[in-house]
């Protein structure tokens, strides 16, 4: 089987995982930096150049998104789907997983369980709005940021009024959002493959840190997750239309809250803390896929 790994970096964890437990099963594989990817458009015959060479004979893209040129990163992955290849996450909910407001309104139109959120462009009357995610201390998100920055911890009214006006007058959009308080700092992070939670950790932020992200500190630790929790890593992934995703839950006293779902999620804390080989995982289920076409 032939993959392509779309990454920008070649040498960061998750990608040399790939590539390792791709070619430990058989497979070859190959690392493309979205970014040096030339697309072709020409009614009926697209092309993806890279260097002046051809892109062919792909059996399967396994999609590695970074925060930065998202939208170049996409278009890649929608020239590869238009060229026939699967793709273990396709464009359009890869693109829908990156807006986080947009994956709130979509899980909580589902019945998932999100935590009280709010967003407004009017600056009156925040008092009020702020007692309907419960009051202060409260959380202010951005709506793009990822491993814990634009996620923003605001002690009192006037400190929530004071970023807001900030965020308004760059032009940006903000959440406000309840702050879960019980549950101190930590989450959790299941690793959903083919549908189902493969892997997952509990978060622990560090010290008077209430983001519990890896890169910010945090530490993780193995854990048998409930099937309540389960079932809802699954059904979040399914929401967004993704196949593959990390999901962030938090642990509330009336259970399980999910605040993120994470269409590239980094696996490196993950296998530290689990041992789970969840590489081999990745890169078994996109040889799945690539099999299931072959046969079509
Ligand atoms: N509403 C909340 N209440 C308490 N803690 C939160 C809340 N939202 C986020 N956090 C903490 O902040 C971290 C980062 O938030 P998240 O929404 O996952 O953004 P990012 O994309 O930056 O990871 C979470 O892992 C969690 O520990
Ligand atoms: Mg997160």
């Amino acid at each position: 089987m032939r993959i392509l790994v779309t990454s920008r970096r070649k040498r960061l964890y998750s990608t040399r995982r790939l590539v390792e437990e791709g070619r430990n099963l058989g497979h070859e594989v190959e690392v493309l930096d979205p970014l040096k990817c030339v697309l072709q458009i020409t009614t009926g015959t697209p092309k993806l150049l890279y260097g002046m060479r051809e892109v062919r004979d792909v059996d399967v893209v396994v999609p590695r998104i970074s925060t930065f040129a998202t939208a170049y990163s996409i278009a890649v992955i929608r020239h590869l789907d238009w060229l026939g290849i699967p793709c273990v996450n396709d464009h359009g909910p890869i693109a829908r997983a990156r807006n986080k407001l947009g994956c709130l309104q979509l899980l909580a139109s589902r019945g998932i369980r999100v935590p009280d959120t709010l967003i407004s462009r009017y600056p009156k009357n925040i008092d009020l709005l702020l007692d309907r995610v419960g009051g202060t201390p409260a959380i202010l998100k951005l709506l793009r940021g990822t491993q814990g920055t634009g996620v923003i911890f605001a002690e009192s009214q006037a400190s929530v009024e004071s970023v807001l006006e900030t965020i308004w007058s760059l032009g940006e959009d903000i959440m406000v959002q309840r702050f879960v308080a019980e549950s101190k700092g930590r989450d959790i992070r299941a690793m959903v493959i083919d549908g189902e939670v493969r892997s997952c950790m509990r978060r622990i932020g560090r010290e008077g840190e209430f983001r519990s992200n890896i890169h910010r500190g945090g530490v993780g630790e193995k854990l048998k997750l409930p099937r309540e929790y389960a079932r809802v890593a699954s059904r979040a992934v399914e929401a967004v239309g993704l196949r593959l995703a990390g999901v962030d839950i938090l642990e509330s006293s009336e259970g399980p809250l999910v605040i993120e779902v994470n269409s590239s999620p980094g696996f490196q804390g993950l296998e530290a803390a689990t041992g789970d080989n969840v590489a081999r995982m990745i890169m078994e289920f996109a040889a799945k896929l690539g099999r299931k076409a072959r046969r079509r």
